[in-house]
């Protein structure tokens, strides 16, 4: 089960933030789904757009730097998205409990 190994990671990170972390992913997949999911596959569904690689497989294919350093400054096909940093390490945690 998904929550059970986020827990485990969380507990690895830090052993007393594993709610907070929990938070985190809610919080990403709340802004995945308002704001990727016009050109991303979140969570299964069918493509939205043939460009944008569905969310699950970019998560599982990149690293959790690659992938805040890409929303800080999204580049090739994608527009730019104005996210707070805040938001970046939200997405990341939601992106990070998909692998
Ligand atoms: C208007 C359409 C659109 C929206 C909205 C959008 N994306 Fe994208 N995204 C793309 C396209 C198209 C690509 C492929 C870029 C390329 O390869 O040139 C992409 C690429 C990416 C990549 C890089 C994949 C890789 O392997 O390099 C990530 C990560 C990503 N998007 C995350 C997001 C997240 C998170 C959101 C929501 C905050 C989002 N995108 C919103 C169209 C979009």
């Amino acid at each position: 089960m998904k929550g059970r190994w986020l827990l485990g990671v969380a507990g690895v990170m830090a052993a007393c933030s594993a709610g907070a972390q929990e938070a985190e992913v809610e919080a990403g997949a709340d802004i995945a789904a308002r704001w990727c999911g016009i050109c991303h596959v979140v969570e299964g569904a069918g493509s939205p757009t043939d460009a944008a690689p569905p969310l699950p497989t970019v998560a599982q294919m990149r690293s959790d730097d690659y992938l805040r350093g890409f929303l800080a400054n999204p580049h090739g096909n994608m527009p730019p998205i104005d996210l707070t940093t805040r938001e970046i390490d939200q997405l990341v945690a939601y992106l990070g409990s998909l692998r």
